[in-house]
C-alpha cells in the first residue's frame, strides 16, 4: 500500500545542510495501523510529509498503491493525494468558517454539488459524534472537538489513507483515548490504512498493529507491537517501551540488590502463560519461598503479557533447581539474575 523506499531528505538551510530523513525503509500494507515513534526532531514530520509528497524526497522512491508517487506528472500526483488525507496536531482548521463547512472544504474543492455535500458532511458529523455542533464555530469547541472536526475533514473525500501527524498530541489522556478509538472505527470500518507519527508510546500501544522507532532520520528497529513491546532491542526501543510497560524496577527493589545474598529476577510471561500458576508451583516443589516484588500483567494486541521481579529465598541449591525448573518451563520467556 505505502512503500518508502530508501528515502532521504536533505534540507539546505544557508550554509548547513540538515538530514532529517536518512535512507528508509519501510512498509505499509492495507489496512494497517501503523506507527512511528520518535523523539522530538527525529523526522518523522518529513517521514509523513514523504508519503503524500508534501515534502519531496531528495533520494529514493515513494510507491502508493502500486504507482511510485516521485515519478508523476503534477496532474496525477493532485490525482494520487485525493486518496491520502492527513489529521494534524493543532487540527488546522478554518477558524472564521463553521464546523459543517470546514468538513464540505475538501468537498467543495472537488466540485461537488450541493446535495452530494450535504449527504456526505451531514452522514461524517454523525460518524464523528458532532452532529450537534453543525453550525458552532471552531473557538467554540474542545480540543478533542476539534480533532473530530479535522478527522471528519480528512475522511470527506474516502481516501484510501489516512496519515496521522501527532493527532492527540494536543489532547489530554482521556480525550486522546477517544480519538483513538475513533481512528480504530475508521480503520475497521471504512478499512482505511493508517499511519501515525507521535512520540507518545501509549498511543503507539492502544491502536497500532506494528511499529518503527525512529532516530536521528532513520528507522532504527521495527516489528509488530507485541515484538518490540515484549522484546525491544535498541536503547532507545526500551526507554520508549518502559515509558508505558511499568517494567522499570522500582529504586527500593535495586536496594535491595546491594545485599549480594537476595535472589532477584526479572520473569517475562507471554500468552496462555500468565494464566498458568507456574510460581506456586515452583514454591510447592522447592524449598523455596517465591516473593513477587513488582510487576504487571496487561494485554499486547490481545495477547496476555507479564513482567514480574521476584525474589526467591532458600538455601542456594533448592534456588538454583527452581531457577533452572523456571528456566526449563515454556512458559518463561526469561529470567535476567542480576534484575537490569
Ligand atoms: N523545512 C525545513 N527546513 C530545514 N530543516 C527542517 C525543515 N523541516 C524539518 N527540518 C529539520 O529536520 C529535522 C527533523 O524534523 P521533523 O521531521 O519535524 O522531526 P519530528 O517530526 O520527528 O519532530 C529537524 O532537525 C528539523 O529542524
Ligand atoms: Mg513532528
Amino acid at each position: 500500500m505505502i512503500e518508502l523506499k530508501n528515502v532521504s531528505k536533505v534540507f539546505e538551510s544557508g550554509e548547513k545542510q540538515v538530514t532529517a530523513v536518512q535512507d528508509v525503509n519501510l512498509t505499509v500494507e492495507k489496512g494497517d495501523i501503523y506507527g512511528v515513534i520518535g523523539f522530538s526532531g527525529a523526522g518523522k514530520s518529513t517521514l509523513l510529509r514523504c508519503v503524500n509528497l508534501l515534502e519531496k524526497p531528495t533520494t529514493g522512491k515513494v510507491v502508493v498503491n502500486g504507482r511510485d508517487l516521485t515519478a508523476i506528472s503534477s496532474t496525477k500526483l493532485r490525482e494520487a493525494r485525493k486518496k491520502i488525507s492527513m489529521v494534524f496536531q493543532h487540527f488546522n482548521l478554518l477558524e472564521s468558517k463553521k464546523v459543517y463547512d470546514n468538513i464540505a472544504f475538501p468537498l467543495r474543492l472537488a466540485g461537488e454539488d450541493k446535495p452530494t455535500i450535504k449527504n456526505r458532511v451531514d452522514q461524517l458529523l454523525e460518524f464523528v459524534g458532532l452532529s450537534e455542533q453543525a453550525e458552532k464555530y471552531p473557538d467554540q469547541l474542545s480540543g478533542g472537538q476539534k480533532q473530530r472536526v479535522g478527522i471528519a475533514r480528512a475522511l470527506a473525500t474516502s481516501p484510501d489513507i489516512l496519515l496521522c501527524d501527532e493527532a492527540t498530541s494536543a489532547l489530554d489522556p482521556q480525550t486522546t483515548a477517544s480519538i483513538l478509538e475513533l481512528l480504530k472505527r475508521i480503520n475497521r470500518e471504512y478499512k482505511i490504512t493508517i499511519l501515525i507519527i507521535t512520540h507518545e508510546m501509549q498511543v503507539i500501544r492502544d491502536v497500532c498493529q506494528k511499529v518503527a522507532v525512529m532516530e536521528n532520520g532513520k528507522i532504527i528497529e521495527q516489528g509488530s507491537i507485541f515484538d518490540v513491546f515484549s522484546n525491544p532491542q535498541t536503547k532507545t526501543a526500551q526507554n520508549f517501551v518502559s515509558s508505558v510497560m511499568n517494567d522499570r524496577i522500582p529504586k527500593s527493589i535495586l536496594h535491595l540488590l546491594e545485599n549480594d545474598s537476595r535472589h532477584i529476577y526479572r520473569v517475562t510471561f507471554v500468552g496462555d502463560s500468565t494464566g498458568y500458576p507456574l510460581l506456586s508451583q515452583v514454591a510447592k516443589r522447592f524449598h523455596v519461598e517465591v516473593n513477587v516484588l513488582h510487576g504487571q500483567i496487561t494485554e499486547l494486541q490481545d495477547i496476555p503479557f507479564g513482567n514480574l521481579i521476584i525474589e526467591l529465598q532458600g538455601k542456594e541449591d533448592e534456588i538454583r533447581r527452581a531457577q533452572l525448573y523456571i528456566n526449563q518451563s515454556v512458559q518463561l520467556q526469561e529470567v535476567l539474575a542480576d534484575a537490569n
